[in-house]
């Protein structure tokens, strides 16, 4: 058995200079595995004599125990190596002076979308939510425009790719907020008094114009809820929001498809020295679309226009928020630029509310 010896000589030489966790593992199955040397050897004791066995076979085992416990204590010992080697790389030098304090700042169009949501909480209306990805049942037919509708193309509508052979109508990306009101009669029932925020798309793009933009919606539905209530609640509104005790609206008869009557509305102000001042001088800006929700809309919502009926209005935040903190172009909303948000940004700590002021 002396070529034993010279075996194990050759294998631990292998195992120590095993460099790495593969090597080591080849090391390994070139003796222990199944057809390492060892197991040849050990396929050998059946050729042998009983009395021949008797001190191979013992002899073998041992050998394995050596070898294993070779093996392992050479993993051990890679295993710290590389713990040592990662500390030697990865320190931190902490007694480096720190980078300097950078408060991130909010959007103009979240702080406008939290002021508007405060001003209309406490007026009692909640907030609604719906998909941005939208079925154009909720977009167009259920409010009131048929596939033919002419309305259909002037929102520059982006649609959803379908997957080949499926017929049904894609889906949209909503091109406004009221699809919300079908979402939330369908969801709460009548009465209702609900605005609901949020990104809405069209296919659109110059200094006043984005392919995104921000919307808010109102729908308030009661018995006997008139245009007179419309009114009142936008003036209300636009007191609080411009933070003025005079604004005068002007309504402008329209058309939408899902209100009727339907009007736009037109705010007071004046623009001298290129300075917005609400509520005084002789120009009228547009700001909102509104109208009495159109029978087929609140059916379309599974509330029952014999006994029920309301207003409902839809205005552009990002809009709003160009007037109100004087923001020249809208494009520049969107580009992420640090030193435009620093700029028109808002403290974290300052959350709108009515009584504490809304922000500016
Ligand atoms: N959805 C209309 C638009 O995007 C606005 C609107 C909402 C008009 C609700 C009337 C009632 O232009």
């Amino acid at each position: 058995m002396d070529d034993l010896e010279a075996l194990k000589a050759r294998h631990l030489v292998a195992v120590a200079d095993a460099a790495d966790e593969d090597a080591l593992e080849a090391a390994r199955l070139a003796a222990l595995g199944k057809k390492g040397e060892v197991a040849l050897k050990m396929r050998e004791l059946g050729k042998m004599t009983p009395e021949e066995r008797q001190t191979a076979g013992p002899a073998l085992n041992a050998l394995k125990d050596e070898l294993n416990a070779a093996i392992a204590a050479r993993r051990a010992a890679l295993a710290d190596a590389a713990l040592e080697a990662r500390l030697r790389d990865e320190w931190l030098d902490v007694t480096l002076p720190a980078r300097d304090r950078r408060a991130g700042t909010i959007h103009p169009v979240s702080q406008v979308t939290e002021e508007v949501t405060a001003i209309f909480a406490d007026m009692g209306f909640a907030v609604a939510e719906g998909p941005q990805v939208e079925s154009d049942w909720f977009n167009f037919d259920a409010l009131n425009i048929p596939p033919e509708h002419p309305a259909r193309q002037e929102h520059d509508t982006f649609f959803m790719h379908r997957a080949d052979g499926d017929n049904r109508p894609p889906h949209v990306l909503r091109t406004h907020t009221s699809p919300v009101q079908i979402r939330a009669m369908q969801a709460h029932g009548a009465p209702l008094r609900v605005i609901a925020p949020g990104r809405v798309y069209r296919c659109d793009y110059d200094q006043t114009h984005t392919p995104m933009f921000h919307q808010v919606e109102g729908l308030a539905i009661d018995r006997d809820i008139s245009m007179a209530h419309l009114k009142w609640v936008l003036e209300e509104f636009c007191r609080a929001f411009f933070e003025v005790d005079e604004v005068e609206l002007r309504f402008r008869a329209s058309h939408f498809p899902f209100t009727e009557p339907s009007a736009e509305v037109d705010l007071r102000c004046s623009w001298a020295d290129g300075q917005l001042k609400v509520g005084e001088g002789d120009d009228w800006m547009e700001i909102l679309g509104s109208g009495m929700v159109h029978p087929k809309v609140l059916a379309a919502g599974g509330i029952d226009p014999d006994q029920w009926q309301g207003f409902a209005f839809g205005l552009g935040i990002d809009r709003l928020a160009m007037l109100k903190y004087g923001i020249p172009d809208l494009r520049a909303f969107f580009d992420s630029d640090l030193r435009w948000l620093r700029h028109y940004g808002f403290s974290a700590l300052d959350v709108p509310t009515l009584r504490g002021g809304l922000g500016g």
